[in-house]
């Protein structure tokens, strides 16, 4: 099997690590690099995954760095193809991802430099909340293309979407195909008429009022999680997804995936960076799809582009 490129990791907290670990173990990369402020942590987690590549089967390197305050050790990211940043607090419980920005914006504008400088060519992946926020600084601090910096949430929303439909239906996973669009929060556009079992649409599978509340649960499915932890937030379904988006780039495999992409036209809305599909490859984002939309669901997504908007214009500030 022949192996290529560099993904890099930035913050080995749940969500990083567990990322580094499914990126590890696709064993289509040369080298995952992991990195965190936390000094030895990520040295550590890079120690530890290597050591189970004999049981696992993966060939990949593990690499692991500590950074520091002034950006030291980023020389160790140099050449990524790709990189994901995970950087940034996760939220308490009662708390909203917007509750998060001030603080995560301060970390992404350094994250975000360090990127520039050490790995001026790769597509980044943003995972950090306000998901959609934080993503459109990452482009304003890098300077990068638009189409090579996307966000990680529709991916998320869908895989949590298809699973409570699943499990409503008492169906396989794999037989159900749902669609999330809009922000990664109170702004998500669920889109069932997008979403079918086997080929059948939902809606005549379930009442209008049993959809209503998967769309619901769907909408707060992160804080759902967060309440029952009780410190930090979902790792193993948002490390999926993030890990998903990375391997179709160095992959250069032309899926068509939900993610966060900068959105100029398509659905009559521009200048944002939203949750649309998109088809993904070595570049980052090839073109957004626009999928067709119902009336009330469209109205959903323009009112979800114009609540980031919004807040996109306010971290330029931070
Ligand atoms: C979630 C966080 C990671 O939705 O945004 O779980």
């Amino acid at each position: 099997m022949s192996r290529k490129g560099k993904v890099t990791v930035v913050g080995a907290g749940f969500y990083g690590s567990t990322t580094a670990q499914r990126l590890a173990e696709y064993d289509v990369f040369e080298t995952v690099v992991l990195t965190d402020v936390v000094d030895g942590k990520a040295e550590g987690l890079a120690l530890d995954l290597n050591q189970s590549r004999a049981v696992e089967g993966f060939e990949t390197q593990v690499i692991g760095q500590t950074t520091g305050q002034s950006g030291e050790g980023y020389e160790a990211i140099q050449g990524s193809d790709i990189v994901v940043i995970t950087a940034g607090l996760p939220r308490k419980p009662g708390m909203s991802r917007m509750d998060l920005i001030e603080t995560n914006a301060r970390i992404m504008r350094s994250v975000a430099e360090n990127i520039a400088k050490h790995a001026p060519d790769s597509v980044i992946i943003n995972v950090a909340n306000p998901l959609d926020e934080m993503t459109a600084l990452a482009q304003i601090v890098t300077g990068f293309p638009k189409h090579r910096i996307l966000g990680q949430a529709g991916m998320l929303d869908t895989a949590r979407f298809t699973n409570f439909v699943a499990e409503q239906l008492q169906v396989p996973v794999g037989s159900v195909t749902t669609l999330t669009l809009g922000s990664h929060g109170d702004t998500m556009v669920p889109v069932p008429s997008s979403c079918n079992v086997d080929g059948k649409p939902l809606s005549d599978l379930l009442s209008a009022e049993e959809i209503e509340e998967l769309v619901t649960r769907t909408r707060n499915g992160g804080a759902e999680v967060v309440a029952l932890l009780k410190t930090g937030s979902a790792y193993y379904a948002p490390s999926a997804a993030a890990a998903r988006m990375a391997r179709s780039v160095i992959e250069d495999s032309g899926e068509v995936m939900p993610v966060c992409a900068w959105v100029e036209g398509e659905h009559g809305i521009s200048g944002v960076y939203l949750g649309v599909e998109a088809e993904i490859g070595r570049e980052g984002v090839r073109r957004i799809v626009a999928t067709d939309l119902t009336e009330s669901e469209l109205a959903g997504l323009r009112e979800a582009a114009e609540a980031v908007r919004a807040k996109q214009e306010d971290v330029k500030e931070l």
